[in-house]
């Protein structure tokens, strides 16, 4: 009886987040290093946020890289699961959050998503409204989709990496 409980939940747990955001499906480690190597260089001056961090992946490659990564994950599943497999990356942190609610950290100079369609023009305002909010421009991979309209500094297998440059300092 209680597997199937626990059958349920993880089954709620993983179904409510689509209502948010993409389903947990994660990008592949050859990608993400092809990414930030031929893309954009990642580096110790890079923090690095990806917006539904799922296991971890993007964010323990990043930290590989130097840089400090911060995921924001909604699955608390998946916040517990990256959380352990990335314990021993110092730079690694995973917030359990809703990131449509969520500003991103100050220090972020680099945004990773690999979203569904239906979230690209909304994830295309809240970037413009960060950048308008920092005051400085912030650079944006996106995996799987490109940005309508915009276009991209550079493009890579399934990935584009855009410059939001701020419309007006705030
Ligand atoms: C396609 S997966 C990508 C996982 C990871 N970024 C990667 O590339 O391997 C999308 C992730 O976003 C999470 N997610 C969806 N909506 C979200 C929201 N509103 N806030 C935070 N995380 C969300 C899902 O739980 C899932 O883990």
């Amino acid at each position: 009886m209680i597997w199937m409980w626990l059958g349920w939940a993880l089954v709620l747990t993983f179904g409510v987040v689509v209502f948010r955001g993409a389903p947990y499906v994660p990008s592949r480690r050859r990608y993400i290093k092809q990414a930030f190597t031929k893309l954009y260089p990642l580096g110790s001056k890079d923090v690095l946020v990806d917006v539904g961090s799922g296991d971890g992946i993007v964010l323990r490659i990043a930290a590989e890289y130097g840089a400090r990564a911060i995921g924001l994950e909604l699955n608390p599943v998946l916040v517990l699961i990256s959380r352990l497999m990335s314990r021993r990356d110092k730079k690694v942190q995973v917030s359990l959050v809703d990131f449509w609610l969520t500003p991103l950290p100050d220090e972020t100079t680099i945004v990773y998503a690999f979203m569904v369609t239906r979230d690209i023009k909304k994830i295309t305002k809240k970037m413009q409204s960060e950048a308008d909010r920092f005051g400085r421009p912030l650079k944006f991979i996106t995996y799987g989709n490109r940005l309508p309209g915009r276009e991209y500094d550079k493009a890579l297998v399934g990935y584009a990496l855009y410059t939001f440059v701020p419309l007006q300092i705030s």
